[in-house]
């Protein structure tokens, strides 16, 4: 069998040319990485459940109406989306202050935001992922007026998704940052949420006793990754119950 065409690797992901044009292949890597890729560590199952979760929450907001790129899970490290193109921005909502708004800011950690906030950062490792005003995202072209009114539309339905269905499992949703892509209609474009959505790229923090159950468990050395990843998808019912990453995340098809 001819050896498929890797497209792209990053940090996280591995994007693969897939069967049909328009499509991508998309592998969760167990890789983590924090800091801009300053610390870097190995998490086994961290990619089983990355790709779980993900899917378990485009599939949810495209049952909602809110258009993604998640096309299909092909097995337990990989999924079928459509090919976009990525605005070059991370949009960033936030619910509660916590890591950068807290520092730039001065808030503590934990303290409610009057409401949804969003941001947006310029994609680019070598700046570090710069925060960047509404004006040099136009004046740059990266989206245009109409663009940004629609990213914040569709950024706060998904906020709106997410914070309902984790506070269902007694989990606040502190913050997530989003990714946005461009698809060709004939002449129109639509745009949809790509990348992934995963306790990688979210805060969530358990409403009771305040542990964190994302990346900050890596970031800031607060225990076992996959112990908190497995946490967050067991109360989803997205593994069962009786599964924790000691014996390797069982999935139920
Ligand atoms: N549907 C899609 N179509 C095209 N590209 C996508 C799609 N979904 C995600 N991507 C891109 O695929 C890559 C996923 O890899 P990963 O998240 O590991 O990258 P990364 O190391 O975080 O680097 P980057 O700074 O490029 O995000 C990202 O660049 C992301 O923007
Ligand atoms: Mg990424």
């Amino acid at each position: 069998m001819a050896r498929r065409k890797k497209i792209y690797e990053g940090k996280a992901k591995i994007l693969y040319e897939g069967p049909e044009p328009g499509t991508f292949v998309q592998y969760f890597k167990d890789d983590a990485t924090a800091y801009n890729a300053e610390k870097k560590d190995v998490i086994d199952g961290k990619g089983v459940l990355n790709n779980r979760l993900s899917e378990f929450f485009m599939k949810g907001l495209n049952h909602i109406g809110v258009p993604t790129h998640f096309i299909k899970r092909l097995n337990m490290r990989e999924q079928l989306i459509r090919a976009v193109e990525i605005i070059p921005l991370e949009v960033i909502v936030r619910n509660y202050a916590a890591g950068s708004m807290s520092k730039r800011m001065g808030i503590e950690e934990g303290t409610q935001l009057p409401r949804p906030i969003i941001e947006f950062s310029y994609k680019d490792d070598s700046l570090g992922d710069p925060l960047v005003p509404e004006e040099y995202i136009i004046a740059f072209g990266w989206a245009s007026q109409q663009d940004l009114d629609d990213i914040v539309a569709l950024a706060l339905r998904v906020n709106d998704f997410l914070s309902g269905m984790m506070l269902g499992v007694g989990i606040k949703l502190v913050d997530f940052k989003i990714e946005i892509g461009r698809v060709w209609d004939g002449d129109f474009q639509r745009l949809i949420v790509a990348d992934e959505i995963s306790p990688d790229s979210c805060r969530l923090w358990d409403i009771e006793t305040g542990q964190k159950l994302d990346k900050d468990v890596f970031r800031r050395d607060l225990g076992s990754l996959a112990d908190a990843y497995t946490e967050v998808a067991r109360r989803l019912g997205v593994l069962p119950s009786n599964v924790t990453h000691a014996v390797k995340p069982h999935v139920i098809n």
